[in-house]
């Protein structure tokens, strides 16, 4: 085997935790401690009155490029009502996935704070909303790599209580990229430096990079 890794000194003792001892708080620190590193969607959406929302979300992938699909997963407040950004998703079925560059973490992280409805973090932050091309939600100028998305499915993961989550698909009705972060339909990382969040408060930058060729089969 080829690859940059150290392997750690492990006990080779296996601990198994079962879900319902661990509780919701205890699984909830292992899915952040150990599905990593996760994507950043910086979500922005608008309001039926048309108050703008932005607010990150790790919970997320690809899911799809036939049709084009991406998910999040947006978990209830702790008193059990939606977020802002899936109160507007399920009103206006649109919504803009945003890369999250690593010079923009100031402003992701606090955009994650419980504004109240009807504060746009557009504007709490200092980020410009800039028009998009296929839905109403605005996308953040700022960013070079921005989807534009119309609700394809939400999935009720839970029966509402704390930690239950509404799974979103979005499905991709527009790209729109920086000209210099695009090369021949290549996108280029490092003109998006992307975050991801690690455990805990943790974020992570994507610098040691390194390619593999993928085995022929024989
Ligand atoms: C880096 C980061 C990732 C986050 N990921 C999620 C997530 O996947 N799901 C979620 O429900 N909340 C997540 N949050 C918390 C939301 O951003 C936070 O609840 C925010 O206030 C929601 O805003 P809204 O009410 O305007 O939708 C994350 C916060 C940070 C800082």
């Amino acid at each position: 085997m080829s690859g940059p890794a150290q392997r750690p000194s492990l006990s080779g003792k296996i601990l198994t935790l079962d879900p319902n001892e661990v509780g919701q708080v205890g699984m909830y620190k292992l899915l952040i401690g150990g599905v990593l590193p996760r994507p950043i969607a910086f979500i922005s959406t608008i309001s039926s009155e048309g108050v703008t929302n932005l607010a990150p979300f790790s919970f997320f992938n690809a899911v799809s490029s036939n049709p084009p699909c991406l998910s999040v997963s947006i978990t209830r407040k702790n008193d059990g009502s939606k977020k802002d950004t899936l109160r507007n998703i399920e009103a206006t079925r649109q919504f803009v996935v945003n890369c999250s560059p690593a010079w923009l973490v100031d402003q992701i992280n606090s955009c994650s704070a419980e504004f109240p409805h009807g504060v746009s973090e557009f504007e709490k932050v200092g980020l410009t909303p800039a028009e998009s091309a296929r839905v109403r939600a605005p996308r953040v100028a700022e960013c070079p790599l921005a989807f534009e998305c119309e609700l394809y499915e939400t999935v009720e993961i839970g029966d509402g209580s704390q930690g239950s989550s509404t799974l979103v698909i979005g499905k991709i009705v527009a790209v729109q990229v920086d000209e210099s972060a695009i090369r021949d339909g290549k996108l280029l990382i490092e003109q998006l430096e992307p975050l991801s969040r690690l455990g805990g408060l943790s974020y992570g930058l994507t610098r040691d990079i390194f390619d593999l060729p993928r085995p022929k089969t024989t």
